[in-house]
């Protein structure tokens, strides 16, 4: 693997860092499906591996990329970004205090609520985003994590991720920030002060709605950190070794595929923004988005796959735009190649922050022309 502290995050990417099997010299690494290793006769394990479910060679390379990616010391890859981001909460004391943010992805929020519920943590939802009620929540020495996200899914919500740290810091609280809307590729949280950075590789790290995965950085390896490998082995929440070579594979184009995206993105947020069926749109990209200053700050190249808009007329006939669209699938998930368009509200369901008129786009590579004439197609029929 390449150790050249020179090469740039796209060249690192495309060569897998330059891994080399070293006996057969293959260029791509081999998918190592043997869920135990041979032990030595003095019971070592002169391979560095004893069982899959503690980690497998296909792991190693998509682990150190991805570390190097971010900057972190490691990374760890789990079995969806759900089993990365509940297995930061084992490390967790009984009744440790936690804040989150009141708009982030749904299903780690009710995740969250529900381990509130049962006592196993207590809980404060912030909104999105506002560092003076963060800064009004943090219970110093009581605060053990702030979870942050950004952009937030599904509203683009920014979150200034230095100021948010610091804040977080001089309380003596750990901080975590899902990056999967920005990948590595936009924005570096460790950088900027973050303690952990999770991913739902799923998402545009592989890029190709083929697999499942989550991953776990460090930005550094502490007791947190081998408490969160630990846990990765005893809760078996590992990814099958054919998904992880199939992630490695996505990450390869990375560079090429998250800028065209926001390409795509932004062309359509303009679109959309002049659109008279459309009340409102979110993206990070557009002027007078709220977050646009402190986004620009911490996304480099781009302002992300992910926009949402609100349809004039209200939920049905937002519903009505997104069965109406052609080019765009109707479909749940974001950051593959493919663009989706989802009625968010419908999905999350009961107690949602989610305004019922808003559908969400995750851009993908596709020609954004055709993607703004399918917009403008389905708007004008519905
Ligand atoms: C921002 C964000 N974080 C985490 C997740 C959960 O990831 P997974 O579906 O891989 O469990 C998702 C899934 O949509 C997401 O959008």
């Amino acid at each position: 693997m390449s150790d050249d502290e020179s090469l740039r995050p796209a060249t690192l990417a495309a060569q897998a860092l330059g891994w080399i099997e070293p006996s057969t010299r293959d260029l791509v690494p081999p998918i190592h499906p043997s869920a135990s290793y041979e032990r030595a006769a003095d019971g070592s394990y002169p391979g560095g591996h004893s069982y899959t479910r503690d980690q497998n060679p296909t792991y190693d390379q998509v682990e150190a990329l991805l570390a190097r990616l971010e900057g972190g010391a490691s990374a760890l890859l789990f079995a969806s970004g759900m089993a990365a981001g509940t297995t930061v909460f084992e490390t967790l004391p009984h009744g440790a205090h936690v804040i989150a943010p009141d708009v982030m992805y749904w299903t780690l929020r009710l995740w969250m609520r529900d381990l509130a519920e049962r006592d196993r943590i207590e809980l404060d939802f912030v909104p999105t985003g506002d560092l003076d009620a963060l800064r009004a929540r943090l219970r110093p020495g009581r605060t053990a994590l702030v979870w942050l996200e950004t952009p937030a899914n599904p509203t683009t919500t920014i979150t200034d991720l230095a100021a948010a740290a610091e804040i977080a810091h001089a309380a003596g609280a750990r901080v975590v920030a899902d990056g999967t809307l920005a990948t590595p590729a936009l924005t570096r949280p460790l950088e900027l002060g973050v303690d952990l950075v999770m991913h739902s590789a799923t998402k545009q790290l592989n890029g190709h709605a083929d697999v499942l995965a989550g991953a776990l950085v460090t930005a550094r390896e502490d007791e947190t950190w081998a408490r969160i490998r630990h846990e990765r082995g005893y809760r078996g929440a590992v990814l099958g070794p054919f998904e992880a070579w199939l992630l490695l594979r996505g990450m390869r184009t990375l560079f090429l595929r998250v800028p065209a995206s926001c390409r795509g993105a932004q062309r359509v947020a303009e679109a959309l923004a002049r659109h008279p069926a459309v009340s409102e749109v979110f993206y990070p990209g557009l002027p007078d988005h709220p977050g646009r200053a402190v986004a620009a700050r911490q996304m480099k190249g781009g302002f992300g796959c992910l926009l949402s808009f609100r349809v004039e007329g209200g939920e049905a006939r937002a519903r009505a735009v997104a069965s109406s669209l052609r080019v765009i699938k109707q479909a749940t998930s974001l950051g593959g190649v493919e663009s989706l368009v989802e009625h968010r509200a419908s999905i999350e369901g009961p107690g949602t922050p989610v305004p019922p008129d808003l559908l969400r786009l995750s851009i993908g590579i596709e020609d954004p022309d055709d993607l703004v004439a399918d917009l403008e197609q389905a708007l004008s029929r519905a």
